[in-house]
């Protein structure tokens, strides 16, 4: 008999995730404060509870996408939440980009009450979500994992177990750095080509296939020729990952300066009002700096 499935958090990404189980045929049960969200995917077929501790008393495996660490811990260990409606033998798989700690703390927690928790965060944002070709990156057990890949590979195209509970999320931070490094490396330099006269267009053509093309250049440098920074994925969330990047290397005894100035970048932003525009926006910070904007040639 196929399990059934809770999904708790139905956001830019969550949602998709969402209606790529359903149409794989599962028995799914959502919940979220957003109560549209919950409708919208309710409409094609989901059933919805209440509570996190409802979702987890009516299903087998208990998927969760929230924004950071606290949300996660509130939903599955607060009032209410997901550990109180769980059964001896329930899975939760968070599939939030939390700090590894905050994974390793709810899985211990769990675990006192034999629920069983992989981490699963994901890379490729709402595109992917939609698509069903997430990269997700699992940190747990060899058994649970296997019990669960059916289910993650409805929502992705790579899922890869990468060591014990909290190794997920370490990946993920790893994943973070680079993207994070490589949107401001792609901005610096296009800046400066588009200041000194060349086309950004006619650059980005030129140098897209030899080393320094990447999936964030293919993805980000349309963006940026179309001043469109419509999220995607958020500065802010960029924000709360590298926090989580900096926190994580600080306690190993890690020094990350890269990591360090593009987290100021991104604080800048902010502080700009732009939180809420996608990451491919670290461009206007460059550009601001030297009054150049890189853009489509009319
Ligand atoms: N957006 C992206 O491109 C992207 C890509 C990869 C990974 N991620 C990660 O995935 C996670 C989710 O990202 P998102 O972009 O979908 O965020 P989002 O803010 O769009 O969605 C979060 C959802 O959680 C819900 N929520 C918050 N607190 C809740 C609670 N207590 N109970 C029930 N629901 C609650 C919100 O209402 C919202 O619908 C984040 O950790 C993010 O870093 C996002």
């Amino acid at each position: 008999m196929s399990k059934k499935i809770g999904f708790i958090g139905l956001g830019i990404m969550g949602k998709p995730m969402s209606k790529n189980l359903l149409k794989a045929g599962y028995d799914l049960t959502v919940c979220d404060i957003n109560t549209a969200a919950v409708a919208e995917v309710v409409a094609l077929g989901a059933k919805s509870a209440a509570t996190p501790k409802d979702v987890a008393a009516q299903t087998d495996i208990v998927i969760t996408m929230l924004p950071n660490s606290p949300q996660v811990k509130t939903v599955v260990l607060g009032a209410n939440g997901v550990a109180e409606g769980a059964k001896p033998g329930t899975i939760v798989v968070d599939m939030s980009s939390i700090a590894p700690q905050a994974a390793q703390e709810v899985a211990q927690a769990l675990a006192a009450k034999g629920v069983k928790m992989i981490d699963a965060p994901v890379s490729g944002g709402e595109p992917k979500a939609i698509d069903a070709t997430l990269s997700i990156m699992v940190g747990g057990d060899a058994a649970v994992f296997a019990e669960c890949e059916p289910i993650l590979k409805c929502m992705g195209a790579s899922v890869v177990l990468v060591g014990d509970v909290g190794a997920g999320n370490v990946t993920k931070l790893a994943n973070q750095i680079v993207v994070a490094l490589n949107i401001a490396a792609v901005s610096e330099a296009f800046v400066l080509a588009t200041k000194a006269g060349v086309d950004p267009e006619a650059v980005f053509n030129a140098i897209k296939g030899g080393l320094a093309g990447s999936t964030v250049m293919n993805a980000k440098v349309p963006m940026m020729l179309d001043g469109n920074f419509k999220p995607g994925f958020r500065i802010e969330l960029h924000i709360k990952d590298l926090q989580n990047a900096l926190d994580t290397a600080h306690a190993l005894n890690v020094a990350t300066p890269l990591t360090a100035n593009v987290m100021e970048t991104l604080q800048a932003l902010k502080c700009d009002d732009m939180g809420a525009c996608d990451h491919s926006a670290i461009v206007r910070f460059y550009e601001k700096l030297a009054k150049t904007e890189v853009r489509r040639k009319a």
